[in-house]
């Protein structure tokens, strides 16, 4: 009886998670996961990543990826969260440059090479406790607009939802996140910017990773988004 309501409660659990599993292109839904999306090793239980100095905070990536995705500069790019954007909390993209000479499928993008290309965060308009509200909640698709400046050529675009429910304390935030492959055509020259890496770009506790009902103001972590 004890195992069968722990199973139970189990699976009640993972429902409430997510992975990221499937683009968006222009309103166009992948027929399958892990087309052009790495897979992450949460693609049977949903589960989040809590600590930000460990590797799967870069793209949570079980193996290599497969495909391709290509997406115009300035198209707007969406991801699938197979149960919906079932905890509170940011949405922010983050793109890395695959650098000239590597493979898209098996480039790692340690170091400076990321850099927030959107980031859609909660508001609070009455300054109140308890008072957020987040336009990614309960949401099955979260989409940004690919800046139109950023240089045409290979990318890693990484979303993360940063799930804010038991982020009372530091590693109470948990994120879902996944790395897609798309090669960005019709692009500028812009210098993107700026740069930071995964992991090393979160301290955990520290700034946007700690949330709680009395929460009042709040500004999601990383820097700034690239104002291309
Ligand atoms: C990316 O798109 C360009 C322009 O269409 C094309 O020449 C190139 O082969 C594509 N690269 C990949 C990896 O799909």
């Amino acid at each position: 009886m004890r195992s069968f309501t722990s199973l139970v409660l189990l699976a009640g659990v993972a429902s409430a998670h997510y992975r990221f599993s499937k683009l968006v292109i222009n309103g166009e839904t992948e027929a399958t996961e892990w087309k052009s999306i790495r897979m992450t090793k949460n693609y049977q239980d949903d589960h989040g990543v809590t600590d930000v100095n460990s590797a799967d905070i870069r793209c949570f990536q079980m193996k290599a990826g497969t495909g391709t995705a290509t997406v115009a500069a300035g198209d707007e790019l969406g991801f699938v969260a197979d149960q919906g954007v079932t905890h509170p909390g940011p949405v922010q993209f983050y793109m890395a440059k695959v650098p000239d000479g590597k493979e898209i499928n098996t480039w790692e993008a340690t170091g400076n090479v990321w850099f927030k290309a959107a980031s859609i965060d909660g508001t609070n308009p009455t300054g109140k406790t308890s008072g957020f509200t987040w336009p990614t909640y309960n949401k099955k698709v979260t989409s940004f607009v690919v800046p139109k400046n950023v240089p045409s050529g290979k990318y890693l675009v990484r979303v993360e939802s940063i799930a804010l429910h038991q982020a009372q304390s530091a590693g109470g935030a948990q994120f879902y996140l996944a790395c897609a492959q798309v090669n960005i055509t019709g692009g500028g020259n812009g210098t993107p910017g700026p740069l930071v890496a995964f992991p090393g770009a979160y301290k955990s506790g520290g700034p946007g990773l700690i949330f709680s009902w009395q929460t009042t103001s709040y500004t999601p972590p990383g820097p700034d988004v690239w104002q291309g």
